[in-house]
């Protein structure tokens, strides 16, 4: 109805003299497909005015075929407003899914005749049937519909609105366990700055966790590698006493510290611009989260040395859990995200040095990004010489993004644990 070419279309063909009648698949939402789905946006009243222009040029009927009869009513009585042209209407009872066809067998002859009344009450002056309508149907349909002359009647308002409208939304909103509602996701407010690391899916994969609500509630918290603040700012909406977020970029430190503004969690929030190699923790906390860079990068290949140095691609991981055992509370939790193009057993081995031991407590999968695929070599040789690998589904890479929950190992109960007496935090 938006392209010219159909009005140009229907000008020619009523050029040859032969009588034109036109029939579309539309409903009162627009184009509408075969089993009712709707292709378009809501266009008002585009198909109304169109059918008032086709009069004017000349074409003798109009009509609407081809979708499923709960689509239908409305039509009728809706085209009415706009045109005085005879009004047809020959819906399916069927369509093709795949290379087979789907019949509607809970309509039958009987039932087909009763709803042709219906649309004939409306107003249609032109009733048969499309894809799936047997002749039976139609014989039905004609004796039923013989004495009968096309009335004016509007069918009421929920039927022609087909359970669209807002006001026949669900009447509960979709809720977790837990009762909150989740549609839509009560996600944070967050602005990403320029340059500060736009959240990925192992930034989601944390943040999910976190959004229990009660992780890190009256605790200490601390977020490793915090870029625009996606888990510091939830774990502060948990109620934690205070959230520190540290960053090498000092812009991420600022963006984390706005987006807490944002959420009305400042006075919770401090942040702190450091290297984590240089860092000397001076404190402890009861929950951490970690969600780090983790990138096997050639160093053959590197020869600019913009990008770090990291063969196996676990240098700021490995380096995050040597210093666990000196951050975490006695009972502190630790949530790191790990991929799996990074081994399992390195990250065991460093764990276990420390007193430490891991759970997967959730995963995900991660797509293998442009700037993953730039150092897909790597990655390679990475899985041939450790226990690193990918999964490979057709012609995609993707990994799993691991989230482990880390604590100190109880059968080491003694190995770098906390006693009140050296606390800090
Ligand atoms: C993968 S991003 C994760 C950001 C955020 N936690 C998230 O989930 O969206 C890693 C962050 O670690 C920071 N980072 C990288 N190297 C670091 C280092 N040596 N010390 C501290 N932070 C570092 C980066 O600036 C970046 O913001």
């Amino acid at each position: 109805m938006r392209d010219p070419e159909i009005f140009e279309t229907v000008e020619r063909l009523l050029e040859t003299g032969l009588p034109v009648w036109l029939s579309f698949r539309r409903c009162r939402h627009g184009v509408c497909g075969v089993f009712g789905q709707h292709w378009g946006p809501p266009e008002g009243d585009l198909f109304g005015r169109a059918a008032g222009r086709f009069e004017e040029m000349g074409v003798g009927a109009l009509a609407i075929n081809c979708l499923p009869v709960d689509h239908v009513p409305g039509m009728i009585s809706w085209l009415r407003d706009f045109t005085d042209l005879p009004l047809g209407v020959y819906p399916n009872l069927g369509h093709m899914a795949g290379s087979r066809w789907r019949f509607d067998e809970k309509i039958d002859p009987a039932a087909y005749a009763e709803l042709g009344l219906a649309w004939r009450e409306e107003g249609a002056q032109i009733i048969g049937g499309c894809c799936g309508v047997t002749p039976e149907h139609i014989a039905a349909l004609a004796t039923t519909v013989a004495d009968t002359k096309p009335g004016r009647k509007r069918p009421p308002l929920d039927e022609r609105l087909l359970g669209l409208e807002p006001d026949a939304s669900p009447a509960e909103p979709w809720s977790d366990e837990q009762g909150r509602v989740v549609f839509p996701l009560p996600f944070p407010k967050l602005m990403v700055d320029e340059g500060v690391f736009v959240p990925t899916t192992g930034s989601y994969l944390v943040w999910k966790t976190l959004f229990d609500g009660t992780l890190g509630r009256e605790q200490a918290c601390l977020d490793v590698g915090c870029g625009c603040g996606i888990l510091s700012v939830q774990l502060a909406l948990n109620g934690a006493a205070r959230v520190h977020a540290i960053d090498i970029d000092e812009s991420a430190v600022a963006n984390t510290l706005a987006n807490g503004f944002r959420n009305g969690v400042a006075d919770r929030l401090t942040g702190e611009t450091v290297d984590l190699y240089q860092w000397e923790p001076t404190e402890r906390f009861d929950l951490i989260a970690a969600s780090l860079y983790q990138m096997p990068v050639d160093p053959y290949e590197e020869p600019s040395g913009h990008r770090p140095l990291d063969y196996w691609g676990r240098n700021l991981l490995d380096h995050f859990i040597r210093l666990l055992p000196r951050l975490l509370t006695e009972d502190g939790i630790a949530y790191v995200m790990q991929l799996s193009i990074l081994g399992q057993t390195q990250t065991g081995r460093l764990l276990a040095a420390g007193g430490l031991k891991a759970k997967v407590v959730d995963f995900s999968f991660f797509p293998f990004g442009p700037f993953f695929m730039q150092n897909k070599g790597q990655i390679d040789r990475v899985e041939q010489l450790s226990d690193a690998y990918h999964l490979r589904f057709a012609d995609e890479d993707v990994m799993v993004a691991y989230l482990l929950e880390v604590t100190r190992s109880s059968s080491n109960p003694d190995e770098g644990v906390t006693h009140d007496s050296d606390r800090s935090a």
